[in-house]
């Protein structure tokens, strides 16, 4: 295809640098000079693409979200075989850019407007990922006793009263979910959380779990985000300017305390920063709403997996809580046998660039000179990876025994990646130590997971690819053992009040969107 044809067509379809929106296409499509229209081929393509848009979608949020969602292109990538993804692949805006408007005002990667840990190459961390190391601050295990687990038992108490027994349990949840995301962040709960606040939460979560922006309901929600984003960054300010200034009660008890303590100069974790960290975590704890339900449907007593049940009964009717020396308790095992076998989030995601010169040298891209981007992301899957045949006997039974003849974080040092055949440590093992009063040491095993040691004492995680549900190395989540801690409260709590779950015999349930990618029947409740 000649250059002027196909340009006009990238222009037509509003992927030019600058150019409208996909609304314009067809009329596009005929040269206003009078030269050669586009092929009849790609007329009648664009006429098709343009009657599938709503046509009451605003213009803005076509060319922003729909034109980009339709440039995107997602490959899946290799099950590793050790616990790795190579910088090449990029964390820097590793966010499908048809999502960007629902963190940045400016729709796309604006750091001025602060960003997050999650959307940062290696690069930008400061020294040995110094950025993650002081959002992990937050949430090294020997925190969540004293600091949080009062708040997520009140939580759980609250949601599972018997008073609401053998009701539809997810919506319910979301119905409180908010109390518990502000609580732990902010100290703020129930009535001091503004109707606006709760709802762009609520319209983030139903665009995150329908996700194709072609659906009303996405473009509804994604509209309602645009118009509080404002409204919630200038509210997350003022109460992390309340928790720096004394004026909240107990302020060690939230996540932005840690944040501000550790922040050393702000050069890689400014207050702006903080403020991003508070609602882009809209994302990480949603995907406690499709754990729940994931665990939900397995301990179901009319619609479960008997093996979990059985392996729930054996757990809780020993010394759940004791680790007996092991690096993990029986019950933190049988929760991250949960976790691998439900994968909440099916995979990393890493951007990718098209090779512009390769074997056939110049990419046509190059060689006609066009001057936009086609998106490219990469999936490191979990889900598979969990479930290897490579890296586990039996990866199919539910077995939490496993980890324990697997690799921790803390036994990944010089001479263990030697011995897998390594020359060296991919990433140097080095220290931070925390800067609010513990004596707490954030570290990092060979593969450059991020570990706590609290008085001396590490607290690894499984440093091994066959558990992949919390992503690998330097970018792996901080958030991993916080969620085990809160999924143990609830799992001791419906083993002490005998809750049991059962899906409902309901004509026609509920769809909740109940976390990324996830909408479904809102058909299990508890009772005792
Ligand atoms: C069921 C719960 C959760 C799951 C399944 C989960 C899963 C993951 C995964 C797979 C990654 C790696 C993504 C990648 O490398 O591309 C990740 C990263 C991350 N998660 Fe979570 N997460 C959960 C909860 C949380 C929570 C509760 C928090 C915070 C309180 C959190 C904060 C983060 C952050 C900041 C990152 C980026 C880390 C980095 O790039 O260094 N997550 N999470």
């Amino acid at each position: 295809m000649k250059r002027r044809t196909f340009l006009k067509g990238a222009a037509a379809l509003g992927l030019t640098a600058g150019t409208s929106a996909a609304h314009t296409v067809v009329a596009q499509s005929i040269n206003p000079q009078g030269g050669p229209t586009l092929p009849d081929e790609i007329a009648t393509a664009l006429a098709r693409f343009r009657e599938t848009i709503p046509v009451n979608f605003d213009q803005t949020y076509v060319e922003n979200v729909v034109v980009p969602y339709f440039l995107t292109s997602f490959y899946e990538g290799e099950r590793p075989m050790l616990p790795l993804i190579d910088l090449v692949l990029s964390k820097e805006n590793a966010l499908p850019p048809d999502l960007w408007g629902l963190i940045y005002s400016a729709w796309r990667p604006t750091p001025e407007e602060g960003s997050t840990v999650f959307l940062q190459g290696l690069e930008n961390r400061g020294e040995n990922n110094l950025r993650k190391r002081i959002y992990f601050a937050a949430m090294t295990p020997d925190l969540y006793k004293p600091m949080y687990s009062e708040k997520v038992g009140a939580f759980f108490d609250e949601l599972m009263d018997p008073k609401f027994a053998n009701i539809p349990f997810m919506r319910h949840y979301l119905d409180y979910y908010f109390d518990i995301y502000w609580d732990l962040h902010l100290g703020v709960k129930g009535k001091a959380i503004p109707a606006e606040v709760r709802e762009i939460g609520e319209a983030f979560n139903t665009v995150l779990a329908y996700l194709n922006p072609m659906q009303p309901i996405v473009y509804e929600n994604y509209m309602v985000v645009r118009k509080r984003l404002d409204f919630l960054r200038t509210w997350i300010d003022e109460r992390v300017e309340d928790i720096s200034s004394g004026r909240l009660a107990n302020p060690e008890k939230t996540l932005a305390w840690y944040w501000l303590k550790n922040a050393g100069d702000g050069a890689h974790f400014s207050k702006k920063d903080i403020v991003f960290e508070c609602f882009h975590n809209f994302v990480a704890l949603s995907q406690w709403g499709n754990s729940l339900y994931g665990i939900m449907s397995r301990l179901s007593e009319n619609d479960g997996d008997k093996t979990v049940r059985s392996s729930f009964q054996k757990t809780m009717s020993g010394d759940f809580d004791n680790a007996n020396g092991a690096p993990y308790t029986p019950l933190e095992l049988f929760v991250m046998e949960l976790f691998r076998t439900i994968s909440p989030n099916s995979g990393s995601i890493s951007a990718i660039d098209d090779a512009r010169n390769s074997a056939y040298g110049e990419s046509p891209h190059r060689s006609l000179g066009l001057s936009f981007d086609r998106d490219s992301y990469l999936i490191t899957p979990h889900t598979t990876t969990s479930h290897s045949r490579e890296l586990w006997k039996d990866p199919d039974a539910f077995d939490p025994d496993r980890y324990r003849e697997v690799p921790t974080s803390a036994e990944i040092d010089e001479e263990k990646c030697k011995q897998i055949g390594l020359a060296r440590c991919p990433f140097d093992i080095t220290s931070f130590e925390v800067k609010d009063g513990r004596k707490v040491n954030i570290t990092n095993s060979g593969f450059g997971t991020v570990f706590g040691v609290a008085d001396g004492k590490p607290k690894p995680v499984c440093d091994f690819a066959g558990f992949a549900p919390f992503g690998f190395s330097y970018r792996r989540c901080p958030g991993e053992q916080l969620t085990i801690q809160v999924f143990e409260d609830f799992l001791r709590k419906v083993w002490k009040e005998k809750i049991v779950f059962r899906t409902l015999p309901l004509a026609k349930p509920g769809r909740v969107p109940i976390g990324p990618g996830a909408v479904i029947d809102d058909d299990i409740g508890f009772s005792r």
